[in-house]
């Protein structure tokens, strides 16, 4: 935890917040950090280190630039948002934008999804991910995709997408449209947790999601159309 990034964000704030701010924000980042070794510890896996963009090899995508460097989901987080979800699990797909080294992923496979699919244009943080499924929930269905959330296409089953702050606008927009080509394509029932929403305005003026609850930190979307 004590590199350079780190140091970099502690002047950042103390500038920006003053010394109350960045002292609660860093016992909430200690909170969180602890939260995630004890998970780490209790599945034996590896998703609780911070990463930027720029130190990862084998990214070949044009929207390197606009991706958010990697930072884990916290688990009790995510399984409030997935609870706020009132389907049956197991006839939908869960599927991860930006899935890193999996850690929203080893929190779905808590719950009967059909499916689970992480999408990430890092080789180097899917083989995390892909030894952290096998060592926690080897016989899960999940699937790992290589690619460009910009160019990825859903599969036609109800799903819930998972977005924690992965990218920029400029990717954003791409993924949300085709998202809406999907649908028009297939019609069915999406859900769209988006936490850490930067962007959230893009997702409000899309006439195909409906926002079904709004918080600081989160917020949640069905396509109208299932309404
Ligand atoms: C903030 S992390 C996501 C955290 C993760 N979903 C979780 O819940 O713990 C952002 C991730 O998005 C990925 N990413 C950024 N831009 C991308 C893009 N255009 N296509 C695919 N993955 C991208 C990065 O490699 C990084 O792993």
């Amino acid at each position: 935890m004590g590199d350079q990034l780190t140091i970099d964000r502690l002047r950042y704030s103390l500038r920006h917040h003053g010394a109350l701010k960045t002292l609660s924000r860093a016992i909430l980042g200690l909170a969180h950090w602890i939260e995630g070794a004890v998970f780490d510890y209790r599945l034996g896996t590896d998703t609780n280190t911070i990463v930027t963009l720029d130190r990862l090899k084998g990214i070949v995508s044009k929207n390197r630039r606009y991706g958010v460097r990697y930072q884990p989901s916290h688990p009790r987080a995510i399984r409030r948002l997935i609870s706020k979800i009132a389907v049956r699990y197991q006839e939908y797909a869960f599927i991860d934008f930006g899935s890193e080294k999996g850690r929203a992923i080893l929190v779905a496979a808590e719950y009967p999804f059909q499916k689970i699919i992480g999408v990430d244009f890092s080789p180097e943080l899917q083989a995390i991910a892909a030894a952290n499924i096998g060592r926690a929930c080897p016989h899960r269905n999940i699937e790992l995709v290589l690619s460009d959330a910009a160019d990825y296409v859903l599969p036609d089953v109800p799903a819930v997408l998972f977005f924690f702050n992965p990218f920029h606008h400029a990717v954003m927009e791409d993924v949300l449209q085709s998202i809406k080509a999907s649908l028009e394509r297939a019609p069915r029932d999406l859900w769209a947790i988006y936490y850490n929403p930067m962007l959230r305005y893009l997702f409000d003026e899309k006439p195909f999601l409906k926002l079904l609850v709004q918080q600081e930190h989160f917020a949640l979307y069905r396509n109208r159309a299932s309404l």
